[in-house]
């Protein structure tokens, strides 16, 4: 079993991401239509005891750092005391647990969950401006995620240490006006601000013209801060290239999807919302692990035989897949599949 999160490529996968919803509380415009995406029936999703136990699973295998995804995952209704059950992994081995969010009703949970152990927020915010915003997502909401914001840094300045970085997608024509403002935002509080470049997801109208490439966006910083720098606080599987103005307390990064693939380093294991084991965000194959799950409920304990099928499947997707050919195609499957495993 030793090798089970260890792949052809030496790459280690210790970090697992887990989608714990599809559901989410905005609508925007890069991610999902104003419908929403369709839902799958609940008894099709994993409970809160299922992601406990594959969590655990997967920790006790080496997992040393859980992420919780959606959808937006704060709109799961037991997302607090979920949290608190996977925290109390740490015992076992789990040194990092995080979140990402919108951030539209985090400020509500966000006390609980740092109780609960929470280590890291990623939120995402691709404008400063509450019209803008209400553009961008579909939806009112500003105010609240900056009250999210807000709290985050009073919950550090209180001693909490969340590590904390806002995503912001960027988008030409609409949000690109806006990268010095995120850029000050870092000059005096403690947050890594990464700027991501726009995916083509079926149906979200991508379009070349609309990528704003890592390269641009260093060129418009440079403009105005010729001393940034590549930050030395780089690590081995960010998805981000570092940097840092001198002086500034924050730092900023990009992460290059469209541009440059960092497949090579990858470290992640995904879990669906529905309970299935992804290896890659653009990867097609998948394994039932809800399955595994419950049949371990009708009784059978976890044995070597379910082990041994999570390893084969999870290998069987390694072995058609070098870091050399990971990077995103064209067009991912559809757009929830890829909110799932994002
Ligand atoms: P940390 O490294 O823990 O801060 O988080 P993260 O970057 O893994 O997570 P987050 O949920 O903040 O995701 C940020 C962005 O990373 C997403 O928008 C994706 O664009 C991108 N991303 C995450 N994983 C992958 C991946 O395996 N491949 C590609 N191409 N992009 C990814
Ligand atoms: N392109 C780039 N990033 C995207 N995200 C969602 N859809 C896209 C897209 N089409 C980002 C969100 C969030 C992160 C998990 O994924 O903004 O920060
Ligand atoms: Fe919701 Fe995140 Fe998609 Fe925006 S990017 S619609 S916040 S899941």
């Amino acid at each position: 079993l030793a090798d089970f999160l260890t792949d052809t490529f030496g790459r280690q996968h210790d970090y697992l991401r887990i989608s714990v919803t599809e559901r989410c509380n905005l609508r925007c415009l890069y991610c999902m239509p104003e419908e929403g995406v369709p839902l799958s029936p609940q008894k099709e999703l994993l409970t809160t005891p299922e992601i406990l136990l594959l969590s655990s699973v997967f920790v006790s295998q080496g997992v040393t750092k859980i992420r919780l995804t959606g959808g937006e995952p704060t709109v799961r209704r037991d997302i607090v005391p979920l949290m608190q059950q996977i925290g109390s992994l740490r015992s076992h081995g789990l040194r990092e647990l995080c979140l990402t969010t919108n951030g539209l009703s985090l400020h509500r949970k966000l006390d609980a969950m740092a109780e609960a152990g929470l280590t890291g927020v990623n939120l995402s915010l691709d404008t400063l401006d509450p019209w803008q915003f209400q553009l961008m997502t579909r939806r009112a909401g500003f105010a609240a995620v900056q009250k999210s914001i807000d709290r985050i840094f009073e919950l550090n300045r209180l001693g909490a240490g969340i590590k904390f970085k806002i995503n912001c997608v960027v988008m030409r024509g609409l949000n690109d006006r806006e990268i010095l403002p995120f850029v000050e935002l870092t000059r005096d509080k403690d947050v890594e601000v990464r700027f991501i470049e726009y995916m083509p997801f079926d149906g979200n109208k991508w379009s070349k013209g609309k990528m704003f490439s890592y390269q641009e966006m260093l060129h418009v910083i440079r403009a105005r801060y010729p001393d940034v720098h590549r930050s030395r606080d780089q690590h081995k599987n960010d998805t981000s290239k570092t940097y840092q103005v001198p002086g500034f307390v924050g730092r900023i990064g990009f992460i290059t999807s469209m541009t440059h693939n960092f497949c090579g380093t990858c470290n992640r294991l995904r879990i669906t919302s529905d309970g299935n084991l992804k290896v890659c965000l653009f990867g097609n194959a998948e394994v039932s692990l809800r399955d595994i799950v419950r049949q371990v409920n009708k009784g059978e304990p976890i044995d070597a035989e379910v082990f041994e099928s999570m390893k084969q499947v999870a290998m069987d997707e390694r072995r058609h897949l070098s870091p050399s050919d990971r990077g995103p195609p064209l067009l991912a499957p559809n757009s929830q599949e890829l909110l799932d495993v994002i």
